[in-house]
């Protein structure tokens, strides 16, 4: 079985580890090799069927971080653990799976045996994973022991991480959406690597690293379950069609009063956070879990953004801001010492940007959904509106930009013109590939005719703005600024 180097001490750390819990999750990982959903055969079964939905409600007003009451922080040490350190799942996957797959690559990789770190690092390249700021058994972020009923570890899955776990400059942290993943890459390869085929599937899982259709996989799942949580053998078919996204950070929880793109969910929902479960889990034990799931959210909601790293012109940061108050701030809101959050869902027809996420997901779905345990508390919203502004916090870390990722820069977002249609993502989080001028992540237009002579590797870096659901249009209210104006607020985004 493939092991792994020792972890050094933590800075964070969860549970009893843990001695500085703001920090829980930012340190740099040490160490660690190299998931998968609930039982193999709902994930299967999500593969094949069809359909989908988020939820929600919002409406009420809304409070920006300062005023929140501080999260109890023996329910945030509680969450860490919970998140970082436990396992739900039964395996999907065999130990060695994690070795044996590399007979499938199509160069040769570092000997696992010989050379453990070697070979952990080309893994996690391989597939889009980073180090663990955590204990993980030697397993990358995202990926954990199985658990059995029993409580045995043994083999592979996945977990929350492996999509909300990234890393930036060669720190990993939780709650940095993961913008390097290839999750088709990896489910599959490790499934063949144990002689199994996966199903074909009807959605798109992930067409370009980084962006994934978690969406669908929840409508999938959902279609399998009557409303009282008893296994159906035929999906219900839900009509929902859902397209890959960017991964949200988590550290901007904390500030909405709805969530999810389309801000259809109550953000103080639990339920809604642990659909990843349903797979696998009965009624009763997702009933079991819950209040572990409180303390993850709670956990979740304590999470700040990461500063930036790099020197900031705070002159120009200063005009930039009275650009950002006079033209942004009524719908992404306010920041520093009055922080203020609108909390607000822009029309479809006034933000403009690719439609596919708001418009995929059917009212029978949001009804099924509704109909069930997730929804009771906090029933989804049955009226669709568009897309919620996020908070701005952190903004220079979560590139790429907009639900879909189709903005790779800060520049890109604020001069829509300037997006690229067809371009390569960057081969690795490290800050080489890092764009302090623009702020995001460097990128490399490409033409159609180009695209045929890429490694297969780059080619999966490949993001075609074409395709359902990566359309890069929209959000214009930046166009309109002089470049000067433009550089100043993108200063200013820096401080957030
Ligand atoms: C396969 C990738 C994937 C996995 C696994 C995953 N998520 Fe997510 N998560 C996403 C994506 C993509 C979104 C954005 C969905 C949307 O808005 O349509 C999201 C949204 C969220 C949000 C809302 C954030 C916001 O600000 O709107 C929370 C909270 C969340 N996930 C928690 C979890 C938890 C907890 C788990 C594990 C139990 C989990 N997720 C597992 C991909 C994933
Ligand atoms: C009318 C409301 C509105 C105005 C005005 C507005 N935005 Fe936005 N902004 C949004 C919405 C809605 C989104 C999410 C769109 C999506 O993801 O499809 C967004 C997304 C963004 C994002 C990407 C966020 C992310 O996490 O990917 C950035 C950055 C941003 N806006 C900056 C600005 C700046 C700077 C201005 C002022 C020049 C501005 N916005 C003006 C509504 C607005």
């Amino acid at each position: 079985m493939f092991q792994t180097t020792r972890h050094t001490p933590y800075e964070c750390g969860c549970g009893t580890l843990c001695r500085s819990l703001s920090k829980c999750g930012w340190s740099k990982f040490s160490a660690g090799t190299v998931g998968r959903f609930a039982a193999w055969v709902t994930l299967t079964a999500v593969l094949t069927a069809g359909s989908g939905s988020k939820f929600a409600q919002g409406g009420e007003p809304h409070r920006a971080r300062a005023d929140q009451t501080a999260p109890d922080p023996a329910a945030v040490e509680r969450g860490c653990a919970a998140l970082t350190l436990r396992g739900y799942l039964k395996p999907t996957w065999k130990d060695d799976a994690i070795t044996k797959v590399r007979k499938l690559w199509e160069n040769a990789s570092p000997d696992p045996v010989a050379d453990p770190k070697g070979y952990a690092a080309a893994f996690r390249a391989r597939y889009g994973l980073h180090l663990p700021p955590y204990p993980n058994d030697g397993l990358p972020m995202g990926l954990r022991r199985g658990v059995l009923r029993d409580g045995t570890k043994t083999g592979i899955q996945l977990d929350c991480l492996l999509c909300h776990g990234g890393s930036l400059g060669g720190v990993s942290y939780v709650g940095l959406g993961n913008t390097q993943l290839d999750m088709t890459l990896l489910l599959r390869e490790l499934t063949n690597s144990e002689g199994r085929q996966m199903p074909p599937s009807l959605f798109i899982l992930n067409s370009a690293r980084g962006t994934n259709n978690a969406g669908m996989v929840s409508v999938v799942l959902l279609s399998l379950l009557n409303s009282d949580f008893s296994r159906r053998v035929f999906p219900l078919p839900m009509g929902a069609n859902l397209p890959e996204l960017d991964v949200p950070p988590w550290w901007n929880l904390a500030k909405k009063r709805s969530m999810y793109y389309d801000g259809r969910t109550d953000a103080r929902s639990v339920r809604s956070i642990m659909q990843f479960f349903m797979g696998e889990k009965s009624l009763d034990e997702m009933k079991r879990l819950e209040p572990i799931f409180q303390d993850v959210q709670t956990y979740l909601k304590s999470l700040k953004p990461p500063k930036y790293p790099f020197p900031i012109d705070r002159e120009r940061a200063e005009h930039g801001r009275t650009v950002f108050e006079k033209t942004c701030a009524r719908c992404h809101g306010t920041y520093g010492e009055h922080a203020s959050y609108p909390n607000k869902i822009i029309p479809l027809d006034v933000i403009g940007t690719d439609p596919a996420r708001a418009t995929g997901l059917s009212r029978k779905f949001v009804e099924h959904y509704n109909s069930t345990w997730f929804g009771e508390d906090f029933p989804a919203d049955l009226e669709m509106t568009g897309y919620q502004a996020p908070p701005l916090d952190g903004i220079w870390a979560s590139a790429p930009y907009l639900h879909n990722g189709s903005a790779p820069t800060l520049w890109t977002v604020l001069k829509s013109k300037e997006r690229p249609k067809l371009f390569l993502r960057p081969p690795s989080t490290e800050f080489e590939h890092y764009d302090r001028t623009n702020v995001g992540w460097k990128f490399e237009p490409l033409a159609e005719e180009a695209v045929s002579a890429l490694t297969p590797a780059r080619r999966r870096g490949l993001y075609d703005a074409s395709r359902f659901g990566l359309g890069n249009q929209g959000h214009t209210f930046g166009d309109k600024l002089s470049d000067d104006d433009r550089r100043e607020v993108i200063e200013y985004l820096k401080t957030l």
